[in-house]
């Protein structure tokens, strides 16, 4: 299999000096680059910006802003047999990208946010017959309910029910339910053990499926 994983956060600026995110980092993602390869599969990663290694033999593609993430996906989907999305994709930028860097104005500043393009929903749209999608949901409430919308609302194959506490933490507790709502299997441990068992399931599910 060619699988097509997204890792880390994007990144969304004021000016050129200054950004919002969010506090992924990337390990997750990183993790199942790591056991997809350990699997035989293919592994094109797309990483924001992290403070990590690439896995050896894996093609990796940065980007920053999701404006690129979304360049990234839509280019390299339409080759690879499905994506799994771990990428902590900011879901507003600055309406305003100001060049140079912004001045002090000595009082309050109130910023005008966008909202992004949902990528995963994009590739949803664009997803053939023969290909899969795993997304993941990140969730602090309603868990369990929203992750099943955002598969429906993504149509995704498979989405992997996270909690906010994964955040830059090294362990993890994780879900992955189906299009039913059915909890296909649980896993918890240290995210590289995660990966390896996420990685290990979803082969072996594909291959039933097929
Ligand atoms: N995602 C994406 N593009 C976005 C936002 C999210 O591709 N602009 C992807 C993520 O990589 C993940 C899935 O969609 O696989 C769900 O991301 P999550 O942050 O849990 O949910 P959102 O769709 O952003 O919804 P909300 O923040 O309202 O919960």
């Amino acid at each position: 299999m060619r699988v097509l994983i997204t890792a880390g956060p994007t990144r969304e600026y004021l000016d050129d000096v200054r950004f919002l995110s969010n506090a992924s980092s990337g390990r997750m993602g990183y993790a199942i680059a790591e056991a997809c390869l350990a699997a035989g599969h293919e592994t094109v990663l797309i990483s924001g910006p992290v403070n990590l290694e690439p896995p050896n033999g894996c093609e990796l593609h940065k980007v920053e802003t999701t404006t690129d993430l979304e360049e990234a996906c839509t280019k390299l989907f339409p080759n690879c047999d499905g994506i799994i999305a771990a990428a902590a994709v900011c879901d507003y930028r600055p309406k305003e990208r100001a060049t140079g860097k912004l001045k002090k104005t000595g009082g309050t500043v109130v910023l005008e946010m966008v909202e992004t393009t949902d990528v995963l929903k994009l590739l949803g749209t664009q997803k053939r017959q023969d290909q899969w999608i795993l997304g993941f949901a990140l969730e602090a409430q309603d868990a369990r309910q929203n992750a099943v919308r955002k598969l429906k609302s993504k149509n995704c194959d498979f989405i992997v029910l996270n909690h906010t506490s994964a955040i830059g933490s090294d362990s993890n507790s994780v879900e992955v339910i189906n299009a039913d709502g059915d909890t296909e299997t649980a896993i918890h441990g240290r995210k590289s053990e995660i990966a390896v068992e996420l990685v290990n399931w979803l082969t072996n599910r594909l291959q039933k499926k097929t």
